[in-house]
């Protein structure tokens, strides 16, 4: 079944959009048509938090709620979601949700211009957490800006709710918000809107025959690069094809030597998947936006946007991992090593889309990996490095070293990787092999860092993994 309408739950109802138009940013519905402006605009590129919404969203008849920034998303991707705004939480005029009555009790807010995003990002972890310690309360809170405030006044407000009894409205309304959202039917989504079109197949099989019967279109998985070609850049899309409603695409695969992720695992999912198999990726990706960004961005939009600073790249190339092309015929299997071609090129052919990535599982050997940015959340890496070692009887067996920022595409250092080889696990080792760095590698200076930072960075990384692997010890600010 193919529909033109966007469906959603909203104010305990269904609200029902023909063919709206595919560029229009949820922001932009939620303050111009809405008419709600408890939703504010700050960057209108995902960086400050003040747009912060949350989508419930049905999962095995339980509602998930995710905080998004509503400037970077396309209006569509609300089909078949409940949209909460931060004029939904308090029921009767002065009758104020308790993470609202946190927020004065404390202190939370002065100008108020971030205050809506802040209590919408603590809404979202107060439903989905029983119980939240510092950590969860600091990742909740890293995508929120505040410019008179302060954090620790906001933070005591969150800190506070672990004391409430989580029971409001939303809990005592769950039920028939799961009725709501079960009455819209699953189908694939077509919208027309003057010259652009949206698609959102359900299937595989359906999204390679749009594939095949369109020319010209983008694909849009999490959104949090590509929409920013028009809050950021004023462009237009014309024919938007979405993969982010395709169940295949979110498949887990986990066997004893690798795990296998759909390109449309959103990195917040990837984040605790991974967690057990190579914490330091999921370290990585503690700090990779925020979870705003990390509730939609997705592993394989993070590969196909092949940015030489992105965070996964380094690390998945360093792991040996490989990655699906689906072609219109077939899907074919290559290492992600052989993808990047050159700034910001792929080897992905028109037509074709990213299926999946496996990385192998090397509980044996030494992973480890470092993102060095201005800022500790939130921010754009300098430099990111990514180590995997197989050590024996103090000898290296196998040098894995790979970075991103330090060239026009993220790159294994290789002649660093063959000095390292079958040589003694030793500080003279690694001294002399850190040297070698000009020869893989020449960076550019930028308004992140200069070259010579870069450099200087990347060869401490090297002796930062060598004494942490020697010493059994992270040597981390946040260790
Ligand atoms: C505020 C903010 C903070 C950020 N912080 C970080 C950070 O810390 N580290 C970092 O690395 N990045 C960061 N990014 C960049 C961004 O999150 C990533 O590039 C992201 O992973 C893209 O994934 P997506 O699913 O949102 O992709 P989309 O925006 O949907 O797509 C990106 C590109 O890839 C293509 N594409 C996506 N999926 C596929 C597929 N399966 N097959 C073929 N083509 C595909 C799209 O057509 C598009 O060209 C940040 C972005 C923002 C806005
Ligand atoms: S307006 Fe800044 S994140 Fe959306
Ligand atoms: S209260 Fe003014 S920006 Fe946060």
């Amino acid at each position: 079944m193919i529909s033109n309408t966007i469906q959603f739950v909203h104010n305990n109802k269904i609200f029902k959009i023909k063919n709206p138009d595919p560029n229009k940013t949820i922001l932009d519905f939620i303050r111009n048509d809405l008419k709600k402006t408890g939703t504010k605009e700050g960057c209108a590129e995902g960086g400050c938090g003040a747009c912060t919404v949350v989508l419930g969203e049905l999962k095995e008849k339980k509602i998930i709620y995710k905080s998004i920034n509503s400037c970077i998303s396309f209006l569509p991707i609300i089909d078949q979601k409940q949209l909460i705004l931060i004029e939904n939480l308090s029921v009767q005029k002065n009758k104020l949700h308790p993470i609202q009555n946190a927020m004065v009790k404390f202190h939370g807010s002065q100008c108020g211009f971030c205050t809506p995003g802040f209590v919408m990002s603590m809404f979202a972890m107060y439903k989905n957490f029983s119980n939240f310690n510092d950590e969860t309360i600091n990742e909740t809170l890293s995508g929120n800006l505040c410019r008179c405030t302060g954090y620790r006044p906001i933070i005591d407000a969150a800190k506070s709710l672990n004391s409430k009894n989580h029971d409001d409205h939303f809990k005592k309304n769950e039920k028939k918000i799961v009725n709501l959202l079960k009455q819209i039917k699953e189908r694939d989504i077509e919208i027309s809107y003057k010259d652009r079109k949206y698609f959102a197949p359900k299937s595989l099989s359906n999204l390679k025959k749009i594939i095949k019967e369109n020319h010209n279109t983008k694909f849009l998985n999490g959104g949090t690069d590509l929409s920013l070609e028009v809050t950021k850049e004023r462009g237009d899309i014309k024919k938007i094809i979405s993969l982010n409603s395709v169940k295949e695409l979110k498949f887990v695969k986990i066997t004893k030597n690798f795990i296998e992720v759909g390109s449309g695992v959103s990195l917040y999912e990837f984040q605790n998947l991974i967690k057990s198999y190579y914490s330091d990726f999921y370290n990585i990706l503690k700090r990779y936006g925020s979870v705003q960004i990390r509730n939609v961005g997705t592993l394989g939009g993070n590969i196909v946007t092949a940015s030489p600073i992105g965070d996964s790249l380094p690390l998945l190339l360093s792991l040996d991992s490989k990655i699906k092309i689906q072609t219109l015929k077939k899907i074919i299997t290559i290492p992600l090593n052989e993808f990047f071609l050159s700034y910001r090129k792929t080897k992905l052919k028109k037509r074709e889309f990213l299926y999946s990535i496996k990385i192998p599982i090397n509980k044996q050997n030494h992973f480890k990996a470092y993102k060095i940015s201005r800022r500790f959340d939130d921010d754009i890496s300098s430099v990111c490095a990514s180590f995997n070692f197989l050590i024996k009887k103090n000898v290296i067996v196998k040098a894995n070293i790979a970075y991103g920022g330090m060239s026009e595409i993220p790159k294994r250092a290789y002649t660093i990787e063959k000095a390292l080889i079958n040589s003694t696990f030793s500080e003279e080792t690694f001294f002399k092999a850190k040297n070698l760095i000009d020869k893989d590698f020449s960076p550019i200076d930028d308004m992140r860092a200069s070259k010579n930072y870069r450099v200087d960075v990347a060869k401490n990384l090297i002796m930062k993994f060598f004494y942490e692997v020697s010493n059994k010890k992270n040597l981390r600010v946040n260790s």
